[in-house]
């Protein structure tokens, strides 16, 4: 992962500790009500994908466990990780594109409302994404992969020649003269891997894609709710399809790219057929990205509009993230894939303990109080949800405090300590393990293994009937006296 050069050391702290009596009395630990989303508490647990599917996308025990264990920090809600709505082969990601996949999700929903004494609502995030090759070797690319044109034959002066001739000869090009010869796109499927973009309007599926993702959203939306999720959370935020048409960078000219509302079309379309589906009284929200943190990427301007317009449409949240893009990612070991978190923007949406001056706690603070601001300025109601190297107690109030947001969302802090929250609430706030930041879980993350947390995944590994991981070297909870 990129880390900014000033390589300046943070260590969170547990800040000011509340009494229970505090805990009781505090902003954080206070409901919220706001038309059909309904929270025991602000506390928030963002999407992360641990990889426990399996490869049919479907809920297993350890998807259950994992959920399970969360739920015991009791936190309002827990949006679960991006989720599928397509039924296509996707790996060990979670799917929702077919309804035999509702009664596997319903175990998940139980498993949070059981676990949490019915004080966690239970969100899904609702996932479209397009595809990503890996990097290929070149040799392989050249031989196999590459089409042969004759914008190629014209680069080389072999007008005529066969594609074997052609491919034989760019074979014994270095790679400054191949470059050269080569597209940009096609240049860069070399060295990152073939990655399909919304603007690639000449390939029929991405063309079409205004016309079949509202359904497909709604239909996932609809089986969210049937497996008994409280709300959905679409996914309008880092490198995915939504996000992407959002981007300042779609530049699709057939209504759907360029101006503000040409780019804000498709994910208002997106967000009415999902409320068309299930009802004014169900919850429904988007998280999107404060800022691209990207070159030509959208900025706080464009996020202030989307949100303004993605409020008045009717969304009951606003999740703001920020960076997590594609376009900075740093290129991939062969047979690997590119992964959106390992350039500028990646380091924005998680960012480690090695940081600048700004350090990577609340990053996003103060685009999010920005956000806020515009949508109460403009007389708009909806909650906001903060994320970003959040840890303590005290962060957590003032941020409330200072209007910053209106519910606090806490990833990778809950993945250390799952029960955080409850150990705060409770006035038991010394027992809170921090996070250390390292990104472990993210490197984990990134090659698609169980996701796991430094902190505890090799604790009491002699424990009685112990889930292990793949590798069988890590448990894949924290231990139940944590
Ligand atoms: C292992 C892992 C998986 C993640 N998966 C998702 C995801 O599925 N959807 C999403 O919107 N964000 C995802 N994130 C980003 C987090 O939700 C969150 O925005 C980010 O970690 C910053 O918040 P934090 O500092 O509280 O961890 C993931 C983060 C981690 C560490
Ligand atoms: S591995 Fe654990 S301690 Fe390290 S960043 Fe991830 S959640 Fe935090």
């Amino acid at each position: 992962m990129w880390q900014p050069p000033q390589r300046i050391a943070f260590k969170a702290s547990p800040g000011r500790i509340p009494t229970r009596e505090e805990a009781a009395a505090s902003r954080l630990f206070s409901p919220l009500d706001h038309g059909p989303l309904h929270l025991s508490s602000r506390t928030w647990v963002p999407a992360m994908v641990p990889w426990r599917a399996d490869p049919d996308g479907n809920v297993t025990q350890a998807v259950v466990d994992w959920y399970a264990r969360l739920a015991d920090g009791q936190p309002g809600c827990i949006v679960i990780e991006a989720t599928g709505i397509r039924d296509v082969p996707s790996g060990p990601l979670l799917r929702v594109g077919h309804d035999r996949y509702i009664d596997g999700l319903r175990r998940v929903v139980d498993a949070i409302h059981r676990h949490s004494d019915g004080r966690t609502q239970a969100f899904i995030q609702l996932i479209d994404f397009l595809g990503v090759k890996r990097r290929p070797e070149r040799d392989k690319y050249l031989e196999r992969f590459l089409r042969i044109t004759d914008c190629h034959r014209a680069a080389l002066a072999m007008e005529g020649a066969p594609d074997a001739a052609v491919r034989e000869h760019m074979l014994g090009l270095d790679d400054e003269a191949l470059q050269a010869v080569l597209g940009p796109r096609e240049w860069e499927a070399l060295q990152k891997g073939a990655r399909e973009r919304v603007t690639d309007i000449h390939l029929p599926h991405i063309r079409e894609l205004p016309a079949v993702l509202p359904e497909l959203f709604a239909d996932a939306a609809r089986r969210s709710r049937e497996a008994g999720f409280d709300g959905v959370e679409l996914h309008y935020a880092h490198a995915y399809t939504m996000a992407s048409f959002l981007s300042a960078t779609n530049t699709r000219d057939d209504g759907y790219g360029g101006s503000r509302d040409g780019r804000l079309r498709l994910p208002l379309e997106v967000y009415r057929a999902v409320r068309a589906e299930v009802g004014a009284g169900y919850t429904v929200g988007c998280r999107l990205l404060a800022e691209e943190c990207i070159a030509g990427g959208s900025g706080l301007d464009d996020s202030a509009y989307f949100a303004l317009e993605l409020a008045r449409a009717g969304m009951d949240f606003l999740s703001f993230s920020r960076g997590g893009k594609f376009d900075d990612a740093k290129q991939p070991r062969v047979g690997e894939a590119v992964y959106p978190y390992t350039g500028v923007s990646g380091y924005e949406c998680m960012p480690s303990y090695l940081s600048d001056e700004k350090g990577p706690f609340g990053r996003n603070l103060a685009a999010t109080a920005e956000l806020r601001r515009a949508l109460r300025d403009a007389g708009l109601t909806t909650p906001v949800v903060a994320a970003g190297g959040i840890h303590n107690f005290e962060q957590a109030e003032a941020a409330l405090a200072d209007g910053v947001a209106d519910i606090i969302g806490g990833a990778r802090q809950s993945l250390a300590d799952p029960g955080w929250w409850k150990k705060l609430r409770e006035g038991r706030g010394a027992e809170v393990r921090q996070c250390e930041y390292k990104n472990y879980c993210e490197g984990l993350d990134q090659k698609h293994k169980d996701v796991t947390c430094q902190l505890w995944d090799r604790v009491a590994l002699d424990e009685p009937g112990l889930a292990r991981s793949r590798d069988g070297k890590r448990r894949l909870v924290a231990p139940a006296d944590w």
